[in-house]
């Protein structure tokens, strides 16, 4: 089955394609049409909605968006929806993938409530009354310095409660036991494949 998947990052591609196993995810611009859509959502789940619908308007066929990041209790739920360009300032310079989980070490330093979340949601809309929403989460806590040399982001600096390691000292494929995306996706693979029986 061909699934429209609404994102311009091959690596995000390339995992998805793999949690989900059996499913043709072709990104946009792999038909030459341009996305950008704004995330103007306040939550996940909007902003995953504003994805998956933006695309379906252009493609009329089943599309799948996501949405994530990292709630940290202490901090309001922060960075949340603006995980991905935390730290970024006015100029829009943005900061690499350890500059930016350096600063969060340095907005938690005193902090004794470590206690965060990744979030992910995922949208699935196969047909203009289909449509589905999954979010799930991997609960555990703010490391006090990074450690391990797997993953991307903020793998360094997240303690899995459920694995009793640290996100980035996981091997290789292991995290996805434990990891919001992989828990959403396995979810979305069952929705996936009971459709196929339809
Ligand atoms: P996105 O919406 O999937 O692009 O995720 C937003 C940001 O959250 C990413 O740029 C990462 O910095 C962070 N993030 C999401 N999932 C993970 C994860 O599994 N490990 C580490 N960082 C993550």
């Amino acid at each position: 089955m061909k699934l429209y998947f609404a994102s311009g990052n091959d690596h995000k591609r390339k995992e998805m394609s793999r949690l989900l196993g059996g499913y043709d995810l072709v990104l946009p611009k792999d038909e030459g049409i341009e996305f950008d859509p704004e995330e103007t959502g306040s939550d996940y789940i909007s902003n995953a909605v504003i994805k998956a619908e933006a695309l379906y308007s252009i493609v009329h066929a089943p599309v799948l968006a996501d949405d994530s990041g990292l709630s940290v209790d202490a901090l309001g739920g922060k960075p949340g929806v603006h995980t991905a360009r935390y730290g970024e300032d006015e100029a829009g310079r943005k900061l690499s993938a350890e500059e930016k989980y350096m600063l969060l070490l340095k907005n938690m330093k005193g902090i004794t409530d470590r206690k965060a979340h990744f979030v992910t949601a995922l949208c699935l809309i196969l047909s203009d009354d289909r449509r589905y929403i999954i979010q799930e989460t991997c609960d555990g806590s703010i490391a006090l310095s990074p450690s391990g040399t797997a993953g991307f982001g903020y793998d360094p600096v997240f303690f899995i409660d459920e694995a009793g390691m640290i996100a980035a000292e996981l091997p290789e494929g292991e995290k996805d036991r434990y990891s919001h995306r992989g828990r959403a996706a396995r979810l979305m693979k069952l929705l996936l494949d009971k459709e196929m029986e339809r």
